[in-house]
């Protein structure tokens, strides 16, 4: 199951980035297929970051590599050891790639400052393979080769490539038919911006999200110093992030606070094991609109409003299940 750039609920809509000349350095970027872009650290990122609930020690395991891609790779020879500067964050939708790979960015900056400031690049691939045939080569080179290049003389610089299986197709699945051979140009561009950006600028780290791996190009991954699987929630984890949800409604419907010390809520957790993040904090807001009465004051809801929309939502999550299959 893939999701569309649509989706996506923590950019600014699938639009270009553009910023005002002049004035005070925000770290504004105004080119095609740049959808975001910021001096770090930020605030959104961190709290993006602290939302994930995952295990401790894979945060601790990205923020390690990402760290030692700044700290390690201009002083190693990159024939003895090659660190390329890609990290790459994989698994189903709504799992917290997106979010976790924003923190790290955030994370990152906040824990080596002291080489100075940190810029951070949001790529969307849909834009630049989206262009007209025989344009998505010109694209990528345009956006690595120029854009990018530009920044990370800048500084440091992160860059996240979300969605990148657009961006870096996998050329030995492609059938010619199916696939234009620009796609299969476009993934060569980008390999080989890649090698030459990691040689020329230490201080540049890309960050890679995917929800369909099988599609990303061997040889990109091959590239990665990490590949980490961000998978579907524990059901400790399903707790907590369901708990987490209902805490931010009740910082403005306090009522709601009393929620999780209700056995419903016990049972509403159990139900959202098998659910991905993003659809078991969802299933908060479906459960204010189960009736208008809720809607209209959400200071009404029960542990029992979310017990129901947590049945609810699991038994959608096996009806697309079994759709598919
Ligand atoms: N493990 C988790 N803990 C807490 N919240 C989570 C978790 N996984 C996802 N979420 C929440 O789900 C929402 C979507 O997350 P995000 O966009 O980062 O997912 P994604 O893996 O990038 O999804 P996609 O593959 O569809 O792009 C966010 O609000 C995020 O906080
Ligand atoms: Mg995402």
């Amino acid at each position: 199951m893939r999701k569309s750039s649509l989706d996506r609920e923590n950019g600014n809509g699938g639009r270009i980035a553009k910023f005002p000349l002049g004035g005070a350095d925000t770290g504004g970027v105004d080119a095609v297929g740049v959808l975001d872009s910021r001096i770090l650290p930020d605030s959104e990122f961190i709290a993006q970051w602290d939302a994930v609930i995952v295990e401790t020690s894979q945060k601790d395991r990205l923020l390690s590599q990402s760290i030692l891609n700044f700290t390690l790779r201009e002083k190693v020879n990159r024939a003895n050891l090659p660190l390329h500067g890609l990290i790459v964050l994989h698994g189903p939708p709504g799992t917290g790639k997106t979010s976790l790979a924003r923190g790290l960015a955030a994370r990152t900056a906040e824990a080596i400052g002291r080489l100075g400031q940190f810029r951070y690049i949001e790529v969307e691939p849909h834009a630049l393979t989206g262009a007209a045939l025989g344009k998505s080569q010109r694209a990528v080179r345009d956006l690595l080769g120029q854009t990018v290049a530009e920044q990370a003389e800048r500084g440091p610089l992160i860059v996240l490539l979300d969605e990148v299986e657009t961006m870096a197709a996998d050329r030995g699945r492609m059938s010619m038919d199916a696939n234009p051979i620009d796609v299969h140009r476009a993934t060569d561009a980008v390999l080989a911006q890649l090698d030459q950006l990691a040689a020329k600028y230490p201080h540049l780290l890309f960050i890679a999200t995917s929800n369909f791996t099988q599609a990303v190009d061997g040889a990109f991954l091959s590239r990665a110093d990490l590949i980490e699987n961000i998978g579907m929630p524990s059901p400790e984890a399903c707790r907590a992030i369901l708990q987490s949800a209902v805490e931010e409604l009740a910082r403005s419907f306090p009522a709601t606070a009393r929620i999780p010390l209700d056995a419903d809520f016990d049972r509403a957790a159990k139900q959202c094991v098998g659910l991905d993040g993003r659809r078991i904090r969802k299933l908060v807001i479906a459960a204010c609109a189960l009736n208008k009465q809720t809607a209209i004051d959400p200071n009404k809801l029960s542990a029992s409003d979310v017990l129901q929309a947590a049945k609810q939502a699991q038994a959608e999550s096996l009806s697309v299940m079994g759709e598919q299959s």
